[in-house]
Protein backbone atom coordinates (compact mmCIF):
# COMPACT_ATOMS: atom_id res chain seq x y z
CA UNK A 1 0.00 0.00 0.00
CA UNK A 2 1.34 3.71 -0.78
CA UNK A 3 2.81 5.71 1.96
CA UNK A 4 0.79 9.18 2.27
CA UNK A 5 2.41 12.02 0.13
CA UNK A 6 2.93 14.94 2.48
CA UNK A 7 5.29 17.97 3.72
CA UNK A 8 6.20 19.92 6.49
CA UNK A 9 4.29 23.64 6.86
CA UNK A 10 6.54 25.98 8.64
CA UNK A 11 6.42 26.74 11.83
CA UNK A 12 4.20 23.67 12.49
CA UNK A 13 1.50 21.58 10.87
CA UNK A 14 1.60 19.13 7.55
CA UNK A 15 -0.24 19.43 4.10
CA UNK A 16 -1.25 16.41 2.79
CA UNK A 17 -1.38 15.29 -0.56
CA UNK A 18 -4.78 12.89 0.00
CA UNK A 19 -8.44 12.99 -1.58
CA UNK A 20 -10.41 12.58 1.48
CA UNK A 21 -13.41 10.73 -0.07
CA UNK A 22 -11.36 8.13 -1.17
CA UNK A 23 -11.48 4.75 0.82
CA UNK A 24 -8.25 4.49 2.95
CA UNK A 25 -6.38 1.68 3.96
CA UNK A 26 -6.11 0.89 7.51
CA UNK A 27 -2.43 1.37 7.15
CA UNK A 28 -2.85 4.93 5.74
CA UNK A 29 -5.57 5.84 8.53
CA UNK A 30 -2.91 4.84 11.04
CA UNK A 31 0.36 6.76 9.09
CA UNK A 32 -2.75 9.40 8.62
CA UNK A 33 -3.23 9.86 12.75
CA UNK A 34 0.86 9.59 13.58
CA UNK A 35 1.31 12.64 11.32
CA UNK A 36 -1.56 14.17 12.95
CA UNK A 37 -0.03 13.68 16.38
CA UNK A 38 3.54 14.22 15.49
CA UNK A 39 2.42 18.18 13.56
CA UNK A 40 -0.89 18.62 15.08
CA UNK A 41 -2.59 20.53 11.97
CA UNK A 42 -3.30 19.41 8.79
CA UNK A 43 -4.08 21.03 5.91
CA UNK A 44 -5.44 19.07 2.75
CA UNK A 45 -6.28 20.57 -0.78
CA UNK A 46 -8.82 20.36 -2.95
CA UNK A 47 -11.74 18.24 -1.46
CA UNK A 48 -15.33 17.95 -1.95
CA UNK A 49 -16.92 17.03 1.64
CA UNK A 50 -20.26 16.21 2.28
CA UNK A 51 -21.01 17.25 6.34
CA UNK A 52 -21.96 13.18 7.14
CA UNK A 53 -18.32 13.16 5.42
CA UNK A 54 -16.62 15.81 7.58
CA UNK A 55 -18.02 14.16 10.59
CA UNK A 56 -16.97 10.67 9.25
CA UNK A 57 -13.26 12.26 9.00
CA UNK A 58 -13.39 13.76 12.19
CA UNK A 59 -13.94 10.93 13.72
CA UNK A 60 -10.86 9.37 12.95
CA UNK A 61 -8.87 11.68 14.99
CA UNK A 62 -10.91 12.46 17.96
CA UNK A 63 -14.84 12.07 19.14
CA UNK A 64 -17.25 14.22 17.18
CA UNK A 65 -19.77 16.17 18.16
CA UNK A 66 -22.42 15.75 15.84
CA UNK A 67 -24.79 18.67 15.66
CA UNK A 68 -28.02 18.97 14.60
CA UNK A 69 -27.12 20.60 11.03
CA UNK A 70 -24.23 21.59 9.94
CA UNK A 71 -22.11 24.52 11.50
CA UNK A 72 -20.85 26.70 9.19
CA UNK A 73 -18.59 30.02 9.89
CA UNK A 74 -19.34 32.89 7.61
CA UNK A 75 -19.32 36.91 7.28
CA UNK A 76 -22.88 36.47 5.79
CA UNK A 77 -25.07 36.38 8.57
CA UNK A 78 -27.53 34.41 6.35
CA UNK A 79 -25.26 31.79 6.11
CA UNK A 80 -23.16 31.41 9.08
CA UNK A 81 -22.25 32.72 12.70
CA UNK A 82 -19.09 34.71 13.64
CA UNK A 83 -19.54 37.65 11.31
CA UNK A 84 -15.95 39.89 9.89
CA UNK A 85 -14.88 41.30 12.78
CA UNK A 86 -11.15 40.01 13.94
CA UNK A 87 -10.95 37.64 16.17
CA UNK A 88 -8.07 37.46 18.90
CA UNK A 89 -6.22 34.14 19.29
CA UNK A 90 -7.88 31.41 21.51
CA UNK A 91 -8.55 27.92 21.80
CA UNK A 92 -12.62 26.91 21.67
CA UNK A 93 -13.91 26.65 25.10
CA UNK A 94 -10.83 27.27 26.96
CA UNK A 95 -13.67 29.83 28.56
CA UNK A 96 -15.49 26.32 30.18
CA UNK A 97 -14.64 22.88 31.94
CA UNK A 98 -13.58 20.94 29.06
CA UNK A 99 -11.97 22.80 26.05
CA UNK A 100 -13.05 21.16 22.71
CA UNK A 101 -10.00 18.64 22.06
CA UNK A 102 -10.26 19.50 17.84
CA UNK A 103 -11.50 21.31 15.14
CA UNK A 104 -12.31 20.70 11.17
CA UNK A 105 -12.58 23.68 8.97
CA UNK A 106 -13.89 23.06 5.11
CA UNK A 107 -13.96 25.87 2.72
CA UNK A 108 -17.20 25.10 1.22
CA UNK A 109 -17.56 28.63 -0.71
CA UNK A 110 -14.48 31.26 -0.57
CA UNK A 111 -13.12 34.01 -2.61
CA UNK A 112 -9.53 32.16 -3.17
CA UNK A 113 -6.45 33.59 -1.06
CA UNK A 114 -8.91 36.73 0.35
CA UNK A 115 -9.31 35.60 3.75
CA UNK A 116 -6.83 33.68 6.03
CA UNK A 117 -7.11 31.60 10.01
CA UNK A 118 -3.76 32.38 12.06
CA UNK A 119 -2.60 29.86 14.62
CA UNK A 120 0.26 29.55 16.90
CA UNK A 121 1.27 26.92 19.06
CA UNK A 122 0.70 26.16 22.61
CA UNK A 123 3.62 23.46 23.28
CA UNK A 124 6.58 24.71 21.10
CA UNK A 125 6.11 28.20 23.04
CA UNK A 126 7.46 26.47 25.73
CA UNK A 127 10.37 25.89 24.60
CA UNK A 128 11.49 29.63 23.97
CA UNK A 129 10.28 31.09 27.02
CA UNK A 130 13.23 31.88 29.71
CA UNK A 131 13.83 29.03 32.41
CA UNK A 132 12.71 31.78 35.12
CA UNK A 133 10.05 32.61 33.26
CA UNK A 134 8.37 29.01 33.16
CA UNK A 135 9.28 28.15 36.69
CA UNK A 136 7.60 31.30 37.70
CA UNK A 137 3.98 30.24 35.55
CA UNK A 138 4.52 26.34 37.13
CA UNK A 139 1.75 26.03 39.97
CA UNK A 140 -0.53 28.94 38.26
CA UNK A 141 -4.03 28.76 36.96
CA UNK A 142 -6.08 31.30 35.42
CA UNK A 143 -9.28 32.70 34.41
CA UNK A 144 -10.32 32.33 31.53
CA UNK A 145 -14.15 33.78 30.52
CA UNK A 146 -16.89 33.96 27.75
CA UNK A 147 -16.12 36.47 25.05
CA UNK A 148 -17.74 39.71 26.22
CA UNK A 149 -17.58 41.22 23.15
CA UNK A 150 -17.66 39.53 19.85
CA UNK A 151 -13.94 41.32 19.27
CA UNK A 152 -11.90 40.88 21.86
CA UNK A 153 -8.45 42.33 20.49
CA UNK A 154 -10.59 45.63 21.20
CA UNK A 155 -11.18 45.04 24.54
CA UNK A 156 -8.68 45.81 27.68
CA UNK A 157 -8.33 42.82 29.76
CA UNK A 158 -9.11 42.72 33.29
CA UNK A 159 -10.58 46.22 33.15
CA UNK A 160 -13.03 45.39 35.63
CA UNK A 161 -15.91 45.68 33.03
CA UNK A 162 -17.71 42.78 33.83
CA UNK A 163 -20.11 41.23 36.08
CA UNK A 164 -19.05 39.27 39.17
CA UNK A 165 -20.88 36.48 38.07
CA UNK A 166 -20.29 36.62 34.23
CA UNK A 167 -19.50 32.83 33.00
CA UNK A 168 -15.72 31.31 32.70
CA UNK A 169 -13.60 28.27 33.97
CA UNK A 170 -10.23 28.70 35.39
CA UNK A 171 -7.54 26.34 34.25
CA UNK A 172 -3.50 26.10 35.09
CA UNK A 173 -1.78 28.03 33.19
CA UNK A 174 0.92 25.19 32.59
CA UNK A 175 -0.83 21.20 32.33
CA UNK A 176 -0.25 18.24 30.31
CA UNK A 177 -1.81 18.11 26.91
CA UNK A 178 -4.58 15.15 27.50
CA UNK A 179 -4.34 13.46 24.46
CA UNK A 180 -0.87 13.59 23.61
CA UNK A 181 1.10 13.95 26.99
CA UNK A 182 3.38 17.30 26.48
CA UNK A 183 3.33 20.20 28.28
CA UNK A 184 1.25 23.23 27.07
CA UNK A 185 0.70 26.92 28.28
CA UNK A 186 -3.22 27.69 28.70
CA UNK A 187 -3.02 31.30 28.11
CA UNK A 188 -4.79 33.21 25.69
CA UNK A 189 -5.88 36.38 24.07
CA UNK A 190 -9.34 36.21 23.14
CA UNK A 191 -10.63 34.60 26.81
CA UNK A 192 -7.97 34.80 29.45
CA UNK A 193 -8.95 37.59 32.02
CA UNK A 194 -6.30 37.32 34.98
CA UNK A 195 -3.78 35.35 36.80
CA UNK A 196 -5.54 34.22 39.78
CA UNK A 197 -4.36 35.16 43.20
CA UNK A 198 -2.12 38.07 41.71
CA UNK A 199 -2.37 41.83 41.63
CA UNK A 200 -3.78 43.22 38.39
CA UNK A 201 -0.66 45.00 37.56
CA UNK A 202 1.30 41.73 38.01
CA UNK A 203 -1.03 39.54 35.94
CA UNK A 204 -1.18 41.73 33.26
CA UNK A 205 2.61 42.28 33.08
CA UNK A 206 2.82 38.65 33.23
CA UNK A 207 0.25 37.74 30.59
CA UNK A 208 1.97 40.71 28.43
CA UNK A 209 5.12 38.77 28.76
CA UNK A 210 4.47 35.48 28.10
CA UNK A 211 2.20 36.97 24.95
CA UNK A 212 5.32 38.30 23.34
CA UNK A 213 6.94 34.82 23.18
CA UNK A 214 3.55 32.82 22.47
CA UNK A 215 2.38 35.46 19.22
CA UNK A 216 5.73 36.32 17.94
CA UNK A 217 4.75 36.76 14.37
CA UNK A 218 8.18 34.42 13.46
CA UNK A 219 6.38 31.75 15.02
CA UNK A 220 2.81 32.04 13.72
CA UNK A 221 1.44 30.03 10.64
CA UNK A 222 -1.39 31.95 8.69
CA UNK A 223 -3.24 29.36 6.06
CA UNK A 224 -4.82 31.20 3.03
CA UNK A 225 -8.36 29.85 2.45
CA UNK A 226 -8.95 28.44 -1.12
CA UNK A 227 -12.32 26.39 -2.33
CA UNK A 228 -11.87 22.95 -1.26
CA UNK A 229 -9.35 23.77 1.92
CA UNK A 230 -10.19 21.19 4.72
CA UNK A 231 -7.94 21.98 7.59
CA UNK A 232 -7.88 20.00 11.07
CA UNK A 233 -6.04 21.07 14.04
CA UNK A 234 -5.82 20.08 17.76
CA UNK A 235 -7.47 22.74 19.91
CA UNK A 236 -5.44 22.75 22.87
CA UNK A 237 -2.18 22.79 20.92
CA UNK A 238 -2.88 25.43 18.76
CA UNK A 239 -4.55 28.61 18.90
CA UNK A 240 -6.74 30.03 16.03
CA UNK A 241 -7.50 33.88 15.27
CA UNK A 242 -8.04 35.62 12.53
CA UNK A 243 -7.64 39.20 11.01
CA UNK A 244 -10.99 41.05 9.94
CA UNK A 245 -12.53 39.68 6.63
CA UNK A 246 -13.33 42.16 4.34
CA UNK A 247 -16.12 43.73 3.51
CA UNK A 248 -18.21 41.80 0.58
CA UNK A 249 -15.40 38.83 0.65
CA UNK A 250 -16.94 35.18 0.61
CA UNK A 251 -16.03 32.81 3.28
CA UNK A 252 -18.13 30.38 4.36
CA UNK A 253 -16.21 27.16 5.86
CA UNK A 254 -18.07 23.97 7.51
CA UNK A 255 -16.96 23.47 10.61
CA UNK A 256 -16.90 20.19 12.62
CA UNK A 257 -15.80 20.08 16.35
CA UNK A 258 -14.57 17.38 18.43
CA UNK A 259 -14.02 16.69 22.20
CA UNK A 260 -16.62 15.87 25.20
CA UNK A 261 -18.74 18.98 24.99
CA UNK A 262 -20.20 21.34 22.70
CA UNK A 263 -20.79 25.30 22.93
CA UNK A 264 -24.06 24.70 23.54
CA UNK A 265 -23.91 21.94 26.28
CA UNK A 266 -21.13 24.45 28.23
CA UNK A 267 -22.70 27.69 27.82
CA UNK A 268 -24.34 28.91 30.97
CA UNK A 269 -28.04 28.31 30.04
CA UNK A 270 -29.42 32.03 31.53
CA UNK A 271 -26.65 33.06 29.31
CA UNK A 272 -27.46 31.87 25.92
CA UNK A 273 -29.63 34.90 24.87
CA UNK A 274 -26.41 37.44 26.02
CA UNK A 275 -24.13 35.42 24.39
CA UNK A 276 -26.06 35.67 20.70
CA UNK A 277 -26.59 38.92 21.32
CA UNK A 278 -22.74 39.36 21.05
CA UNK A 279 -21.44 37.12 18.44
FE1 LIG B 1 -12.65 29.59 17.55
Amino acid sequence: MSRISWKAIEPFGAAIDLDLSARLAPEQLSELRSIYRDRGLLVFEGQSLSYPAQLEIGAWFGRVIAEKSPSIVSPDPKVGSLGHKELAFHSDLACAAEPLEAISLHALDVDDGQSETWFVETMAVLDRLPAPLRRRLNGLSALHLWPTVANSSARKRGSGDVPDDWPGATHPVLFTHPQTGGDILFLNAGQTERIVGLAPDESEDLIETVFGYLYDPRFRYAHPWKAGDFVLWDNMRFQHGRPAIRAGVRRNLQRVAMGSRAYVDEMPPDFRATYAAIL
